[in-house]
């Protein structure tokens, strides 16, 4: 029987660790290829890799593909490929989820009909400008989505919607040393046709699927091509440092600037105001009624009115 691929990672996983404890394992270039090899010979292609290639004209971003069946989470699968050694740019993918990671501990519902990616990135940078690459990821899945005829918005911080409700989420984990970044995973969930019938209540109401919002046929290599593509060059963007470019794109697809908002934050505290901003770290200004203005670092950000 054709093993699973949470079968295969702890085996690995054990076998790198046993061996590194052995003093065997060091970081050793042939046996992390080795590794990777053997984790690529499971790819069961449920979204072809290769007919992602063919639309892309990326530099590096997508030029390692891992397209599996199932996955806990492909965000967790490419934290540790990161860790032997997978270079920047390489793509995990997975048809499901089993452990899908949503922000703030929450559960990211990943059944077939999505779009589940990670992204491996090794950028050279502080760990404080690591949200400015979920803001550009913000920017790139809505420019992809609008390139599909469809009026994508983003909420602050990072979600994107299709009238009002939310297609898109994006998970973003950095594993830094002192004052430098070792990797960052960007995890990237789409609905692209999920039957939305099959979530929560609460979730069913204010979320959506693309083939609700489209009578164009979905092609989801097609989406990830393209996704990637643009992804590749607003990460060239965010590496040159020009912080502004992303933000006024991000500003200029913003459903947040400008809305009643009310930002839920961590220890049950609740702001209301109007949104007027982000600053250049990706915090949110919100006006509060009393006329103050408030940077606002996190929290779940709630539109009650615009
Ligand atoms: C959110 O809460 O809005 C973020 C959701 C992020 C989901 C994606 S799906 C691919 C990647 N793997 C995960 O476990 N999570 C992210």
């Amino acid at each position: 029987m054709k093993k699973s691929m949470q079968e295969l990672l702890s085996k690995n996983r054990e076998k790198i660790s046993e061996e590194a404890a052995e003093g065997i394992f060091q970081i050793d270039e042939e046996k992390i290829a080795e590794f990777i090899k053997e984790v690529g010979n499971y790819e069961i292609d449920y979204i072809p890799s290769g007919k992602i290639r063919k639309n892309l004209n990326t530099k590096y971003i997508g030029n390692e593909i891992y397209s599996f069946k199932e996955v806990e989470s492909t965000n967790s699968v490419a934290k540790f490929l990161s860790r032997f050694g997978a270079k920047e740019g390489t793509i995990i993918l997975s048809e499901i989820q089993t452990k899908g990671k949503g922000r703030r501990g929450k559960k990211w519902e990943s059944p077939t009909g999505g779009i589940w990616l990670s992204i491996i990135l090794k950028p050279d940078i502080e760990p404080s400008k690591a949200p400015i690459i979920t803001l550009a990821t913000g920017v790139a899945v809505a420019k992809t989505l609008r390139g599909m005829n469809i009026d994508a918005r983003i909420k602050w911080p990072n979600d994107i919607l299709i009238n009002h409700k939310k297609v898109c989420g994006i998970l973003t984990e950095a594993n830094a040393k002192f004052s430098t970044v070792d990797y960052v995973i960007v995890g990237v969930g789409i609905d692209t046709r999920v039957d939305t019938n099959i979530l929560a209540d609460d979730l069913r109401e204010k979320t959506t699927s693309i083939d609700n919002e489209t009578p164009e046929e979905i092609e989801e290599y097609e989406i990830i091509a393209n996704f990637l593509n643009e992804f590749e060059d607003v990460y060239e963007l965010f590496k040159a440092g020009e912080f502004d470019e992303i933000l006024y794109d991000w500003r200029r697809m913003s459903q947040t600037i400008g809305s009643y908002v009310e930002i839920k934050q961590p220890l049950g505290k609740v702001l209301r105001g109007t949104a007027v901003g982000i600053n250049n770290q990706g915090a949110l200004i919100l006006e509060l009624e009393n006329g103050d203005l408030k940077k606002i670092i996190s929290g779940e950000c709630i539109i009650r009115e615009g």
